[in-house]
Parts: structure tokens; C-alpha cells; sequence
């Protein structure tokens, strides 16, 4: 057989693409300084894959398709309904068997922590196998402890070698198996280290290859590089079910498990968690812990209610405007779109008569949230208009509503849903779209005096009057 020869390309580590040389700026994604050196092993003239694929005869073939009305599915059957609600709510009601999923986000985010403990929720009814790269085995039983997870079905493996671990799975034959993480497993066959691109993607093929055969899901953790990405290439998320993201703020004990692909179910939902001595416990309450801490009587700060999938959170905008001390003003914005906030500011300039040309402007959503929904222009308004103008916002008045270029509220989706979660709260005056007020039926907010507005200037209005 002929001899394989090493050579050396260079990888990009945002989407896979390989050139023979180094280049500033990837070719394909567009992307600077991803070009990363790799080693690969070249197939010997003569044995390329190629050459050695047989002759297809035309109109032959194995393959045979099948009507899609005579494919059974079991859908209820095939899913692992995991006994932590927030997180079967972001995987569409439970894992799916034979499904592989990724688990991204920043180191010490609390990614081992969730999985140990979702090992521990399955392993009542199941056997789960836990491979770790990254800690060892007495490591790993030391969280157990901590978490209090049961400890009867679960087994620890610390290994890198993926064959090694395929192998094992085959043996074993879980009912749930966790790789953490995928940047430290090794493909014996290719010779560049651990976590480079034709490494991360060689193990998650491998893995996908015993969890698609065996039926059995497979978690795989992946870190997550400075911009964000989970490292490695794009490819990764390609193959895979589903991609999750562990997000939040690590100065705040709260995280936000959110889908970014799932091939079962909605994209939409996201599960809240709290960082607590014990391990990560569900918040089922999201809009109260959002709310926590507010400050009253202060101008700038309205409340909001944005939609997470099918769930209502109502949380708070923040403005701070001041006269600027600059030849032109500053202005930022985290949690929510700058230059959704610039067409904002345009508008209420426009048509509301309201000058933030001599400000500095800084805009901010409490709790690492980011409203990218429409239905949040109003709020945005309410509390720069607020700011500028000093007046504070009553602290149960909440408001909802798009904002047109003309200066016109539009009306938003799902607005009984969000006034029912305001109701809930305690809150007793909804600022809404006048359009969306024909829709509802506002006997069923006894608690809740809703103001429809159809112009912008008659919300910073509404807001006057009540002071
Ligand atoms: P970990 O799950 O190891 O993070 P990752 O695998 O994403 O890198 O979480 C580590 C962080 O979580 C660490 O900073 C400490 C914190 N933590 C708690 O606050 N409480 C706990 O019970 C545990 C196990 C961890
Ligand atoms: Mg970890």
C-alpha cells in the first residue's frame, strides 16, 4: 500500500476553508487573521480516494427511497424527557434519541455544571456515560458531590482518544453520553493537536457516527473563542442537531440557555437559570428576577415586555442622556441595536420635536437581555424621551409598541399574552399601539388601564399626564 506524506495548509477557523499558503484575510468567509497552520496527511499518488471508487454502471443502484407516508415515527417515544424543564423547553420537549448536541459559551459559564446535572436527572431511569478531556475522574466526583447528583448510573471516563471512546460507547451502550469538550479530543489518525479545525471536525463526524448508529444522544460541549463562535469551524454546527448557547453575564448569577439550531424543534424558547452554590437551578419566574433591584422615581427607565419563544419577560430599558461635553455626542448601546437606536433618536427628533443633537446618549437593557424585537421601539423611546425631559415613568406603567418612520406606533404580536404577564406582575398601565387595542378584549384586565396611542408624541404625552 502506498506510503501516506504529511503536508502542511493552512486552515480557516471560522468556515474550514484550506490554502496551500498563508493569507491575511480567508478567501471564502472573508474573515482576517483565521488562517491557522495545520497538518494533514496526503494520500500517495495512485490511492486517492477517486482512483479507487468503482465505475458506476448507469441506471443501477442500491439506494431505495421510501414514501414519506410510509415512515413510521414514534415521536413520543423517541425523546428523553430530561426533568429540567428549562432546559426540554429549549430542546422542544426533551432529547431526541440519536440526536447530537452542542453546547457552546464562554469558559466557567457553568456548561460541565449543567450536564452533570442533567446526567444526574437522566441517570435516574438510564445509564449515562460522561467522557471528560478537560478534568479528571475525581474532579468530576467532586461536583457530583457537590451538585448532589445521583451517582449510581453514571459513568466517568477521562479520555481523549476518540476511537478509544467510540469504542467504548459501542461496548457500553449508553442511554446518554456526554463529551466534554470537544477541543481536547485527539483523532490518532491525524497528526495536527488538539482543537485544531481538521481535528474538531474529524472527532464531531466520528461521534455523529456512533450516535446516529446506536441511536443514543450524545452532548457535546465546545468553547466558544473571543467573538463569540463556537472555535473551531462552522462546519461543526452544520453537522450536528442542535446548537445551544450558554450565555450570560458572569457578574450576574443568572444564564440563558438559548437554541440557535435546533432540527426538532423551535428556535425561539430559552431556559433561565440561576448560578447558586448547589448548581444550577430553573428560574421559572424570569420577568420577576428582571425586575428585581429597580429603581423608583428616577427618570429614564421604562419597562418592556419582550417575547422569548412563547414566553413573556418583562424587562427594563435604561436611558441616560446629558449634555455632551464633545463636538459630537456619544452614544451607545448594550442589549439592544445601535443603529435601530440612531433611526430612534431620528424619529423622535423628527417628528416629536425632541432634540438629542447636543447630548450624549447611552442606552442600556438590565440583565444582559437583548431585545431585538420591534415591539421594544417604545420603551426605548418612552425612557430616552424620559431621560431628556427628566420625568420619570410611573414604576408600574409599561409600554409596548413599534415605532414607523413617520412617528406612528404600530401594533405588535401577542399582546394579550404580554398584558397578562404584566397583570400578573402587579403592573396597572399599559402604553399600547391604539391599532392592536381592537384585537383584545379588555374586559380580561380588569387591573390594567390601557392607553392606546397611534403617534409617538402622544406617548411622551401619556407619560406627562401622569406625572
Ligand atoms: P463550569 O461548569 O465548570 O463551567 P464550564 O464548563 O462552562 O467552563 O462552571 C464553573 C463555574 O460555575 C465556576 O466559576 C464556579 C461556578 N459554580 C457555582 O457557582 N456553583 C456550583 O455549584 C458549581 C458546580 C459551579
Ligand atoms: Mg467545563
Amino acid at each position: 500500500m502506498a506510503k501516506e506524506k504529511l503536508k502542511t495548509v493552512y486552515v480557516c477557523t471560522q468556515c474550514g476553508e484550506t490554502s496551500p499558503r498563508w493569507l491575511g484575510r480567508c478567501p471564502s468567509c472573508g474573515a482576517w487573521n483565521t488562517m491557522t497552520e495545520d497538518v494533514v496527511a496526503e494520500p500517495a499518488k495512485g490511492s486517492s480516494a477517486r482512483a479507487a471508487a468503482p465505475v458506476r454502471t448507469p441506471g443501477q443502484t442500491s439506494l431505495v427511497a421510501h414514501k414519506l407516508k410510509n415512515i413510521s415515527t414514534t415521536e413520543e417515544k423517541s425523546r428523553i424527557v430530561t426533568g429540567i424543564g428549562e432546559l426540554d423547553r429549549v430542546l422542544g420537549g426533551g432529547i431526541v434519541l440519536g440526536s447530537v448536541i452542542l453546547i457552546g459559551g464562554e469558559p466557567g459559564i457553568g456548561k460541565s455544571t449543567i450536564l452533570l446535572q442533567l446526567c444526574g436527572e437522566v441517570s435516574k431511569t438510564r445509564n449515562v456515560l460522561y467522557v471528560t478531556g478537560e478534568e479528571s475522574v475525581r474532579q468530576i466526583k467532586l461536583r457530583a458531590v457537590r451538585l448532589d447528583v445521583p451517582q449510581e448510573n453514571i459513568s466517568l471516563v477521562a479520555e481523549s482518544d476518540v476511537d478509544e471512546i467510540c469504542g467504548l460507547i459501542e461496548q457500553m451502550k449508553p442511554d446518554l453520553v456526554v463529551i466534554d469538550s470537544i477541543q481536547t479530543m485527539r483523532c490518532a489518525d491525524i497528526s495536527s493537536s488538539s482543537g485544531t479545525v481538521s481535528q474538531v471536525k474529524e472527532c464531531s463526524a466520528r461521534f455523529l457516527n456512533v450516535a446516529k448508529a446506536n441511536d443514543i444522544p450524545t452532548f457535546i460541549v465546545g468553547h466558544v473563542n473571543k467573538d463569540g463562535a463556537i472555535a473551531g469551524p462552522k462546519v461543526m454546527e452544520h453537522i450536528v442537531d442542535t446548537v445551544l448557547y450558554f450565555e450570560g453575564d458572569k457578574t450576574l448569577p443568572y444564564r440563558v440557555l438559548r437554541a440557535v439550531k435546533n432540527r426538532y424543534g423551535s428556535t425561539n424558547e430559552i431556559g433561565m437559570f440561576d448560578m447558586t452554590g448547589r448548581g444550577l437551578t430553573q428560574i421559572e419566574n424570569p420577568s420577576q428576577v428582571m425586575l428585581e433591584g429597580r429603581p423608583v422615581g428616577i427618570s429614564g427607565t421604562c419597562v418592556a415586555c419582550v417575547m422569548e419563544g412563547t414566553r413573556p419577560v418583562l424587562s427594563e430599558v435604561q436611558a441616560l442622556v446629558t449634555k455632551t461635553a464633545f463636538p459630537s455626542p456619544r452614544r451607545t448601546a448594550s442589549g439592544f441595536d445601535y443603529n435601530r437606536m440612531y433611526l430612534l433618536l431620528a424619529v423622535l427628533e423628527k417628528r416629536a420635536g425632541y432634540v438629542f443633537g447636543n447630548q450624549d446618549v447611552y442606552v442600556n437593557i438590565i440583565g444582559g437581555l437583548k431585545l431585538d424585537e420591534t415591539a421594544c421601539d417604545l420603551p426605548v423611546c418612552l425612557a430616552m424621551a424620559s431621560s431628556l425631559l427628566d420625568l420619570p415613568i410611573g414604576e408600574t406603567t409599561f409600554a409596548v409598541g413599534e415605532v414607523g418612520l413617520g412617528g406612528e406606533i404600530r401594533s405588535v404580536t401577542h399582546l394579550e399574552t404580554r398584558l397578562r404577564e404584566a397583570q400578573r406582575i402587579g403592573f396597572d398601565t399599559a402604553i399600547v399601539p391604539r391599532h392592536n387595542l381592537r384585537m383584545i378584549d379588555p374586559a380580561q384586565f380588569p387591573n390594567l388601564k390601557l392607553i392606546g396611542v397611534t403617534y409617538l408624541r402622544e406617548a411622551i404625552n401619556a407619560i406627562k399626564l401622569k406625572n
